[in-house]
């Protein structure tokens, strides 16, 4: 049985990747910070349908508690095959009046909280080991006033990938890195404010949905994808095609 653990997984996309990875007969650990309720329910209901998941509370901006939680799967499942960074926060300000503060935080969860992750991950993995991070197409294209920290910490995270699959790749580990585009989720809700805008902006008119993000990252992790490494693959019904 393949052991992972999936960042920020007790909502959103990183709860369709928990139940898509167990689904497919892995022991899933997932952390959380806000949502201790969610998380146990999402625990409970995968051990009782026969799979094997814990919850871990862990901030990702917290270097401790991200090698903690690293620790506490390897302790709880015996190893760890598959990581998949998903825990990630939206601030969005036009940047003369962008905050430090909120720069700092942004950093910290969606970039130093994903290295983190990366490294105390790629020291316990053997042979056949899978890293996926779920970035943004915000790296491609940013599209929106705003947006230019987040797009910033996300395409730090896709330049990051293409050099940890470098380093990992004579040790069999691959490393991708997952675009979402606007895809249902509490951070960004189909009808939120900037649902009418980013909908003439998508050619499949709809928002995605968190499985299909899923989806793809369950290829990823997968056997079969073994010579596929430093990429990233966006699941955005064309938006930046
Ligand atoms: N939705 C989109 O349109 C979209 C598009 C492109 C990329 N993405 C990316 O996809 C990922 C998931 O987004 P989502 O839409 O599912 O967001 P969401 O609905 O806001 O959920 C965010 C998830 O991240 C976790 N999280 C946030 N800060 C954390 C921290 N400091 N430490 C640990 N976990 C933390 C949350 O956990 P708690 O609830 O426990 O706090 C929650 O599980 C993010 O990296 C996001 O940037 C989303």
């Amino acid at each position: 049985m393949k052991v992972a653990l999936v960042t920020g997984g007790a909502r959103g996309i990183g709860a369709a990747i928990v139940k898509r990875l167990a689904q497919d007969g892995a022991a899933v650990a997932f952390t959380y910070v806000s949502s201790p309720d969610k998380a146990n329910d999402l625990a409970a209901t995968i051990n009782a349908n026969g799979g094997k998941a814990l919850a871990i509370r862990a901030d990702s901006a917290d270097a401790v508690a991200v090698k903690a939680a690293v620790a506490k799967t390897v302790e709880h499942f015996g190893a760890l095959d598959i990581l998949v960074t998903n825990a990630g926060i939206l601030n969005l300000a036009p940047i003369e009046d962008y905050p430090l503060e909120d720069f700092d935080r942004m950093v910290a969860t969606n970039v130093r909280g994903v290295f983190v992750a990366m490294q105390a991950a790629a020291k316990v993995m053997k042979e056949g080991g899978r890293i996926v991070t779920i970035g943004s197409i915000a790296s491609i294209r940013v599209a929106f006033p705003t947006s230019s920290v987040y797009s910033m910490t996300k395409g730090a995270v896709a330049a990051l990938v293409r050099g940890a699959a470098i380093d990992l790749a004579p040790r069999g580990i691959t490393v991708n890195n997952v675009q979402p585009g606007p895809t249902e989720t509490d951070m960004n809700p189909a009808d939120g404010p900037h649902a009418p805008a980013l909908q003439t902006m998508i050619p499949a008119r709809r928002f995605g949905k968190a499985e299909e993000v899923a989806g793809m990252v369950a290829y990823l992790v997968s056997g079969e994808a073994g010579f596929v490494t430093g990429a990233s693959f966006t699941v955005d019904g064309g938006y930046t095609a």
